[in-house]
């Protein structure tokens, strides 16, 4: 996980730093190890059965009902159109939780007060972006993801738009497409 202090463009390298800032926004972060022998054409039971123990975890934390995987390539057909949906700043009737597995995500988190927070997440990482948080996100240059989603209600997970125009403000930044300049 990286997290960029958007506004001011400012990378933090303390992960407690980055801890605590989350902590006080209210998003979750935690992270799972990676079962290596999962390869990349693995089915989804086949990795949901190898995440049982976390996905159980965190259903009973979270009354989380339903696990799935999305599974997202740059040649994934309607991927501009899906990316559109959720690269405007929006907010959901229920959390958002996401696992990586593979490839990357760029989280833009905009808390009820203090400034916006950008979060590249990483295979292993773990985000909980709560219900109504105003957020939006966006795929990196490898354009790449797959991750374990989990749900109250699938239903719920409509974006609800904010229509207030500040994701253009925002270059959807990733570190993933140049690793030396990652912080130490
Ligand atoms: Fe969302």
């Amino acid at each position: 996980m990286i997290l960029t202090l958007a506004e001011s463009n400012r990378t933090l390298t303390d992960p407690a730093e980055s801890l605590a800032i989350l902590n006080s926004i209210g998003i979750e972060y935690e992270e799972w190890p990676l079962h290596p022998s999962l390869s990349t054409t693995e089915t989804t039971a086949r990795i949901l059965e190898a995440y049982a123990r976390e996905i159980d975890q965190w259903k009973i934390r979270g009354g989380y009902t339903t696990a799935d995987v999305i599974d997202v390539y740059p040649e994934t057909p309607g991927l501009a159109t899906m990316l559109a949906r959720f690269s405007r700043e929006h907010w959901h009737d229920e959390d958002e939780v996401r696992f990586v597995l593979e490839g990357h995500g760029l989280f833009h988190i905009h808390p009820a007060s203090g400034p916006v927070v950008s979060l590249e997440l990483f295979p292993g990482d773990l985000i909980r972006v709560p219900k109504g948080t105003l957020h939006w996100f966006d795929l990196c240059a490898d354009r790449r993801i797959r991750a374990i989603r989990l749900f109250q209600d699938p239903s719920g997970w409509t974006p609800h738009y904010s229509e207030s125009g500040i994701d253009s403000k925002f270059q959807p930044l990733c570190f993933d497409s140049h690793h030396h300049d990652l912080p130490a």
